[in-house]
């Protein structure tokens, strides 16, 4: 009898406890993955100086505070660099595919947070001044 109370106090301390800690989202915020998965290569404000970035990198980070560079891109074109890395969009390969890791939900949040670090929506004339800047048969 003594033990069965004793166990009923346990269960209902447990119970008590469970339901007093906070509750925590697994959902991770745009910003939380841009920390955790591209702060190393564009910096924890975005600005192309994470601690992977050399300047013997044949390609540099971007630097995704610039309106003027991330203009250039529409958000479908971003959402494909960041699904399947910059390859797909004839940038570098060292921007590496995120496809497997995050969701498409958390790629278009990425992409709208990018859009809250330039301050910037897509612009075709930047796209097409980016073009004419290439030299021809580059990638
Ligand atoms: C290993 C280093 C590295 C990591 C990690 C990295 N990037 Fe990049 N990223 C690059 C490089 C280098 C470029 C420039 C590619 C080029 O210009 O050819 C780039 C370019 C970009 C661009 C501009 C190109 C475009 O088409 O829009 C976006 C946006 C971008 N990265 C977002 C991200 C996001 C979001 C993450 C994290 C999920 C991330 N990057 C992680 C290296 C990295």
């Amino acid at each position: 009898m003594r033990r069965a109370l004793q166990l009923g106090l346990i269960i209902l301390l447990l119970l008590l406890l469970q339901s007093a800690a906070p509750r925590t989202s697994v959902a991770a915020t745009a910003e939380e993955n841009f920390r955790w998965f591209c702060a190393q290569c564009h910096g924890p404000e975005g600005r192309g100086d994470g601690v992977n970035h050399t300047p013997d990198l044949p390609v540099q980070p971007r630097n995704l505070t610039d309106p003027k560079d991330v203009g250039q891109f529409s958000d479908e074109e971003m959402v494909a660099t960041i699904t399947k890395g910059g390859a797909v969009n004839d940038l570098s390969a060292i921007m590496p595919p995120w496809g497997d890791r995050l969701s498409e939900a958390e790629i278009r949040e990425l992409v709208r947070f990018i859009r809250g670090l330039c301050g910037c929506q897509f612009d075709p004339a930047l796209k097409s001044a980016a073009q004419r800047a290439k030299p021809p048969g580059s990638p």
